[in-house]
């Protein structure tokens, strides 16, 4: 068993006397295809060997009983008393409470969580978190919920309580993501397809810039809703109903009178963002490495000056990696306002890249950045224990 899996099993059998069940909830990266989920847009995520494990079992009172070893912090509270708190305590209250919702029969139950992956690094920890206790109380209390409605169930608990008016994506993948492949999401549908990543030469690498900007959950939301006041327009003052009927960036021209400047941007981004995502699923489908590469540097472009959630620490990270010959593509993921950025590496030059890029960062921004090797994992699943 992976050594957290057991940690989080040894603490729950510390703390509580029944025999837990042994969930790991994954994070994601993301391909291509960046704030374009709650636009109707296309995604490319896979879900991450950094992620949550989770112990629960039902504990036949009307108590739930919380411990976050990451943040060695509890929390028990009645069914019935279910609130908005505050930090971690609000993404494991507000999946309760969207099960309450939709009326379903929940008991109390104990839980113990702790995870590999860092806060605020833009891997989605927090889909994890939500994805993990979702699938769990899925299971223990035999809702037969499927993965797609237990995305949704979470994306709506993170609008709920933490507030923040996510898209799909992240619970998306984190449910349900497939080993080595990678998902195209259609987040107008919500059909999905899965293509094998053949990465033969290269690797993918994040490297974590440790910052995060408090900015990033209000200025998320204002990014909504700046797109929303960008689609009103165009709807009332054409047929376009949705940022996918716009098929060509410069159509966009006949409005930018219409719009303020930022709306215009946020808009150019989009429409641009949701092409480039469907080019790239051709050019990976035929292995085009340096093809997709190129088209992350697009996209980085596009999130840092028209999107604007980028921000001076993952810039300096992009412009470091865009010098390395070995690197074919590099981009801010997820997000923004710090987090990671995701980089297409030849394995030969891996090595040397890190170690020049860190070594530059920590001389620009005194901090020591994280980086990461991923590997593509199952979504939400149970572990054997
Ligand atoms: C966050 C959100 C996602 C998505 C990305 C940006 O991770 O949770 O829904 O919008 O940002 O692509």
């Amino acid at each position: 068993m992976d050594i957290i899996a057991k940690k989080v099993k040894d603490e729950f059998s510390k703390r509580f006397s029944s025999e837990p069940k042994i969930y790991y909830s994954p994070g994601r990266i993301n391909l291509i295809g960046e704030h374009v989920d709650y636009n109707d847009g296309f995604v490319m995520p896979a879900a991450i060997d950094k992620g949550v494990y989770y112990a629960i079992a039902p504990n036949n009172t009307d108590q739930l009983n919380f411990y976050s070893i990451d943040f060695n912090d509890s929390l028990s509270v009645k069914l019935t008393g279910v609130i908005k708190l505050d930090g971690w305590k609000n993404y494991v209250l507000s999946v309760v409470n969207e099960f309450l919702i939709r009326k379903v029969e929940l008991k109390g139950f104990d839980c113990v969580f702790g995870g590999n992956i860092a806060n605020g690094a833009g891997m989605s920890s927090s889909a994890a978190v939500e994805g993990g206790l979702a699938f769990g109380i899925n299971e223990l209390f035999n809702l037969n919920i499927n993965k797609p409605d237990l995305a949704t169930l979470c994306q709506q608990a993170e609008h709920n309580y933490p507030g923040v008016n996510c898209g799909i994506m992240d619970q998306f993948a984190n449910m349900m993501g497939k080993k080595d492949h990678v998902i195209l999401l259609d987040c107008m549908t919500l059909k999905y397809q899965y293509f094998p990543l053949m990465l033969e030469g290269f690797e993918i690498v994040l490297i974590n810039t440790k910052v995060h900007h408090s900015l990033a959950a209000s200025e998320y939301n204002k990014r909504r809703q700046e797109c929303e006041e960008g689609l009103m327009i165009l709807k009332q003052n054409s047929d376009i109903r949705s940022f996918r009927d716009v098929t060509d960036p410069d159509t966009l021209l006949a409005f930018k009178d219409k719009m303020d400047k930022e709306v215009y941007n946020r808009c150019l981004f989009v429409v641009a963002e949701i092409l480039r995502t469907q080019k790239a699923a051709t050019l990976l489908q035929k292995n085009d490495l340096e093809g997709f590469g190129k088209l992350m540097i697009e996209t980085h472009e596009g999130l840092s000056k028209l999107y604007e959630v980028s921000c001076k620490e993952l810039d300096f990270l992009v412009e470091q990696a865009r010098l390395n010959e070995n690197v074919l593509g590099t981009r801010m993921m997820g997000g923004g306002f710090g987090g990671c950025t995701i980089n297409i590496v030849k394995s030969k030059g891996v090595d040397i890249f890190l170690n020049d890029i860190t070594t530059a960062y920590q001389k620009k921004f005194q901090i020591d950045p994280d980086v990461y090797k991923v590997a593509i994992v199952d979504g939400t699943h149970r572990v054997d224990s």
